[in-house]
This record gives structure tokens, C-alpha cells and sequence, in this order.
């Protein structure tokens, strides 16, 4: 099996704790749920309805903000575990595409925010609280916030195909354990086969 990458904790790990397994799902409930309100507020035509959905994907965007920090974080401090032996090619993309991943969900958490507070505009969350912006309107930071924000958006599609493509071959091609390792903790890549060869027939 290859090396694990080490986070700040300092430990060498097999498995992922059940603390990142909360957190990759109830992430990726929250992300695809967020990308599917930008989208939406994306396709429709200027006005007050416009305006609303952005608005609703603001204050969600905040309301959810703690899960995405707190997902990169612990990522960071856990690191990965060790990883299945494959081909290069597939052992490079199994390695970089979850990292461009958590990069692209620490983007959107840091981009959205900061967009809306160059702009000139708080944050409202609900009606419950407002964050009101520090910065005062900076056009230019403004301006690529936004950009990356939206290129964060576009490229998270093609990323997250390669990313479930890849659990599926894994679970069902080559019918190991990496999609096992992402749902139950503590669960490791062995033995390597989900099921037993069938024993060959005697005589
Ligand atoms: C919806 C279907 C999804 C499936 C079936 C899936 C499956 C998996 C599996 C099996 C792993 C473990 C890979 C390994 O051990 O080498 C993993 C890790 C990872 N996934 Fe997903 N995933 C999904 C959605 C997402 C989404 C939406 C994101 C991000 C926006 C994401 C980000 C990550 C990251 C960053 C990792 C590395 C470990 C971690 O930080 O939790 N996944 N995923």
C-alpha cells in the first residue's frame, strides 16, 4: 500500500474517523445544495425574484460556512490515509482530485463572503443577524472574488464526475474498500477484496 499523507497531527492513518465522514457527507449535502441555488439564481432573468435567490444563497452560504471551515480544518489536521496501489495515472488522479476538492470548498467559502463585502453590502442572514462589511466597497478585489467564485463554480462539476467515477470503479470494478473507508469509521483498505474469489469446483 503507498503512504499516507500526514496532517498536522502527526499520525500515520489507515482509516478515516468518523469525524471526517460526517463531515465529507453533510459537506457535500450542503455544497451540492448551494451550487444547485447559484445555478438557479445564475439562469434567471434580472429582477426582485433574481435578487431574492441570491440573496437566499448568501445567508445559507453563511449558515453553512462553520461546516466548511470545519471540514478543510480537520482534513488538514487528520491528513489522508494511506492510499490503494494502483496505476500512476489513477494513483495521481485518486490523490489530486479530493485535494482540488477541499481547495475548491475552501474557495467558495472565502470568495462568496468577500465578494459581498467588497461590494459594499452585509451579509444578512435570515433576518436573524447581519454581518456588516469592513471593507466598504473595493472594486477591483470585488471583481475577482467574484470571477473565482465563479470559476470555483464551474470547475467543481467536471471534478466532483472524476471524483464519484472514481468511488464506482473502485467499488464495483475493482471491488475494494475505498468506498467502504468513506462510510463506515475506522474501517481500512483491508483485506483488498470486498468478497472471496469463488473457490474453483474440485474434481
Ligand atoms: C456525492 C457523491 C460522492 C461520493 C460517492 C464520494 C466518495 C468519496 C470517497 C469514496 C472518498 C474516499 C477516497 C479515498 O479514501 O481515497 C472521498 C473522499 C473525499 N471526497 Fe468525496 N464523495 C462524494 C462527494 C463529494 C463532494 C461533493 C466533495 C466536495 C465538494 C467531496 C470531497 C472529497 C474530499 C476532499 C475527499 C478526501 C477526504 C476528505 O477530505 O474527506 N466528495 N469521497
Amino acid at each position: 500500500m503507498s503512504e499516507a499523507a500526514v496532517g498536522l497531527s502527526g499520525k500515520r492513518r489507515k482509516s478515516y474517523s468518523w469525524v471526517s465522514i460526517a463531515l465529507h457527507w453533510t459537506a457535500a449535502v450542503g455544497f451540492l445544495v448551494m451550487f444547485y441555488i447559484g445555478n438557479t439564481f445564475e439562469e434567471m432573468p434580472r429582477g426582485p425574484e433574481r435578487r431574492e435567490v441570491l440573496l437566499f444563497h448568501i445567508a445559507l452560504g453563511m449558515t453553512l460556512f462553520p461546516l466548511f471551515a470545519g471540514r478543510v480544518i480537520w482534513r488538514l489536521y487528520e491528513g489522508w490515509p494511506v492510499e490503494p496501489d494502483q496505476p500512476l495515472l489513477l494513483k495521481l488522479l485518486g490523490r489530486w482530485v479530493p485535494r482540488l476538492l477541499l481547495l475548491n470548498v475552501a474557495l467558495q467559502a472565502v470568495t462568496g463572503p468577500i465578494a459581498v463585502w467588497t461590494g459594499g453590502n452585509p451579509i444578512d442572514v435570515f433576518g436573524l443577524f447581519s454581518i456588516p462589511s469592513v471593507t466598504g466597497k473595493i472594486q477591483i478585489v470585488h471583481r475577482l472574488a467574484e470571477t473565482a467564485h465563479v470559476i470555483g463554480a464551474k470547475t467543481w462539476i467536471p471534478l466532483l464526475a472524476l471524483h464519484v467515477l472514481g468511488a464506482l470503479k473502485h467499488h464495483f470494478y475493482d471491488r475494494d474498500r475505498v468506498l467502504v473507508r468513506m462510510v463506515r469509521g475506522g474501517a481500512t483498505l483491508d483485506p483488498p477484496k470486498l468478497s472471496p474469489e469463488p473457490v474453483a469446483r474440485q474434481g
